[in-house]
């Protein structure tokens, strides 16, 4: 269906395509340059993200039909141009997204205003608190536990893999509350930090900058008040959620693997060997070719997932899947291939391609692995009565 294929962009997404291009190549750049601890960076980061009012777009905004929903192409511009320079700066302005989602899609009135303007505001960092020690692909095995008490739950167990702990002010929490059900026994509550009986138990140090660690509930106790949509319903949140950041994972992806490139572009053209630019050895312009094609199928992928999603208001899981699985795929290709044509340039420490190295190996990996990707689409595949194929 060639209606399938529409990637509509308004003027709107032209002038904020420029405006991020040149605010990433200017303040993110000049922060990622000037170093700092982990949580020195993020606060500056999010700080500069939020000064330009970009976190407005990680919620959903009410339509001229009167129906909430997420501008995604927004999010995926934004997210290519910061991902270009620095991925940290990516991660903190998604994981206002990520974060509150579950409070975008599930949350009452209530729970809506009052904490979305905080995340756009940056005041609230938040954090999306799913994956556990023997809970990863597996979610509906996660395994800790909310039980009732009064109006009050008391959750117990472990989390980890956690963007955003230590540096989140709000975490959305997926627990069971009903152990026996699976999928249909899950639950997401927001838990503030300094809640009694929570605390970070460990930051988790990773191969590229990324505030990250481990959650322990020890009767940590939790109004109901702070519950997040219906008991027991909390599996789908987190499918929907993921449904809709998946696609811009691939955003992130494609603004890195664009700047691998430009970097073997002008790469190619300055080193001599042989007597000649090494751009000139048919090798090294095979390898060009192929990864600026791959780029442009993968921005095919992406923008088609979310034109798509923003004009139904949903998302179309098999295509976020895809976007997502291509784009972190294609991407690592690419940037291994500048590395290659960079030679020992190319891993030293602190050269653009070595960042970038280190930077794309997690996309692969979070918010789902390439292989629950190809699960989700068999799955749709399998399943849709409307099948296009
Ligand atoms: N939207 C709505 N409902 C959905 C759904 C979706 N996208 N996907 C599944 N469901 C529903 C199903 O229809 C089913 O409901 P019914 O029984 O009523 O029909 C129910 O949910 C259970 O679905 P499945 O049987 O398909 O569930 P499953 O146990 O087989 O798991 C899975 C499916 C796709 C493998 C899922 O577990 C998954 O996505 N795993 C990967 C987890 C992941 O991405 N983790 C990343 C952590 S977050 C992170 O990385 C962020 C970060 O820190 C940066």
């Amino acid at each position: 269906m060639i209606d399938d294929l529409a990637i509509g962009f308004d003027d709107a997404h032209r002038a904020l395509e420029r405006e991020a291009l040149a605010f990433a190549a200017e303040q993110i750049e000049q922060i990622e340059h000037a170093g700092g601890s982990e949580d020195e960076l993020a606060a500056r980061f999010l700080g500069a993200i939020a000064g330009r009012g970009f976190l407005k777009y990680v919620v959903p905004a009410r339509g001229a039909d009167g129906r909430e929903r997420y501008d995604a192409r927004s999010i995926c511009i934004v997210r290519e141009a910061l991902s270009r320079h620095s991925g940290f700066a990516d991660v903190m302005f998604v994981m206002q997204g990520l974060g509150s989602a579950p409070i975008a899609l599930a949350g009452s009135a209530e729970q809506k205003s009052h904490w979305l303007p905080r995340v756009v505001s940056g005041r609230t960092i938040t954090a999306f608190a799913l994956t556990e020690p023997e809970a990863g692909s597996d979610v509906a095995s996660l395994a800790t536990r909310a039980t009732r008490d009064g109006d009050h739950w008391l959750l117990n167990g472990e989390k980890t893999f956690i963007s955003n702990a230590g540096v989140a002010d709000l975490y959305c929490v997926f627990v069971k509350t009903d152990p026996a059900a699976g999928a249909k026994g899950i639950t997401c509550f927001l838990v503030e930090k300094g809640t009694p009986g929570f605390e970070v138990a460990e930051r988790q140090e990773v191969i590229a900058p990324h505030p990250i660690g481990t959650l322990r509930f020890t009767n940590a106790r939790v109004p109901d008040s702070a519950r997040l949509g219906n008991v027991n319903e909390g599996f789908k949140v987190a499918m929907r959620t993921l449904d809709v950041f998946r696609p811009t994972v691939g955003a992130a992806a494609i603004g890195m693997a664009r700047r691998a490139l430009a970097e073997a572009l002008a790469r190619s053209q300055a080193r001599k060997q042989f007597g000649k630019a090494i751009a000139e050895f048919q090798g090294i312009q095979f390898h060009l070719a192929s990864m600026a094609t791959e780029i442009e199928a993968s921005k095919l992928l992406v923008y088609r997932a979310v034109a798509a999603m923003d004009a139904r208001g949903e998302a179309v899981s098999a295509w976020s899947s895809m976007a997502k699985l291509y784009a972190t795929e294609a991407a690592q290709r690419v940037i291994d291939k500048a590395v290659q044509i960079f030679g020992g340039t190319g891993v030293l420490k602190g050269s653009t391609v070595e960042r970038l190295y280190r930077e794309i190996r997690a996309l692969r990996i979070y918010e789902g692995t390439s292989e629950i990707q190809h699960v989700v689409i068999a799955t749709r595949l399998l399943k849709d009565e409307h099948s296009p194929y």
